[in-house]
């Protein structure tokens, strides 16, 4: 695995200067560890640019898909403000127990809401319910389900609504000869993104403590 000492330095630089993660998110990463779920959420940084995306689409619903202990997920409640909706999906119920923990301690626990289960099957009944849709969907759960999870978000948003997807590098992996499921699955959503008329997409690469990574980002632009 590619990695500098001086990403994790400036990233410390960066989120301390810029950021400066409150208590209530630096204990939620700690509850999350002391859990003992994997200490994978979004980097500071990382949860203050979705959280300025929010802002700039005026986001007021957003879907969630992979939960962890709740912590991007209290990232985008702060930013849809008291009236918007989070929707959170989640296959380990232990981790929906620690993140209902958490939203409480961050005080936004009556705005996120987390469906447990296997995210494929929730998106499904999402999709044959209807409901409004939502203004931006975050894809960040099994990587082998990418192409799945990208069909549904596609399904539940509307034209200038945004679909981010992390961890899209993953140490280069990305472009290797593989038959890894997650860099296959993950490959292939970027090809999606790429084919997709209706959207207009990039991807960004990132290097952090938590090594070269980065994620893509579209926009939809309409129906087709
Ligand atoms: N978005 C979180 C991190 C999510 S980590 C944050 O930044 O704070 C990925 C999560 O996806 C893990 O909690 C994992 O249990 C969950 N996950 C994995 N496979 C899943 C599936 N099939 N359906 C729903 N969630 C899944
Ligand atoms: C992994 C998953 C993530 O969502 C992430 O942000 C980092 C790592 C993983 O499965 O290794
Ligand atoms: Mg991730």
């Amino acid at each position: 695995m590619t990695t500098d000492p001086r990403w994790g330095d400036v990233e410390r630089f960066l989120t301390g200067t810029l950021v400066t993660e409150d208590a209530v998110l630096a204990g939620i990463r700690e509850r999350t560890a002391a859990a003992g779920l994997r200490p994978i959420e979004v980097s500071a940084t990382d949860g203050a640019l979705l959280s300025l995306w929010c802002r700039l689409i005026g986001a007021r619903r957003v879907l969630e898909i992979g939960t962890l202990g709740g912590y991007s997920a209290t990232w985008f409640a702060r930013a849809v403000g008291e009236t918007g909706r989070v929707t959170t999906l989640e296959v380990d119920h232990r981790a929906a127990v620690v993140a209902q923990e958490n939203w409480r301690e961050a005080g936004v626990a009556d705005r996120v809401e987390v469906l447990v289960g296997p995210a494929a099957v929730t998106l499904r009944s999402l999709v044959a319910d209807g409901g409004d849709p939502y203004d931006l969907v975050f894809i960040d759960a099994d990587k082998q389900n990418n192409p799945v999870y990208l069909q549904a978000a596609l399904a539940l948003t509307r034209p200038g609504s945004l679909i981010v997807i992390d961890n899209v590098v993953r140490g280069g992996r990305i472009v290797e000869d593989t038959d890894d499921p997650d860099v296959i699955g993950t490959r292939r959503v970027l090809e999606m993104l790429g084919s997709d008329p209706r959207l207009q997409v990039t991807a960004v690469q990132t290097v952090s403590s938590k090594g070269w990574d980065g994620f893509a980002v579209a926009y939809v632009l309409g129906q087709g």
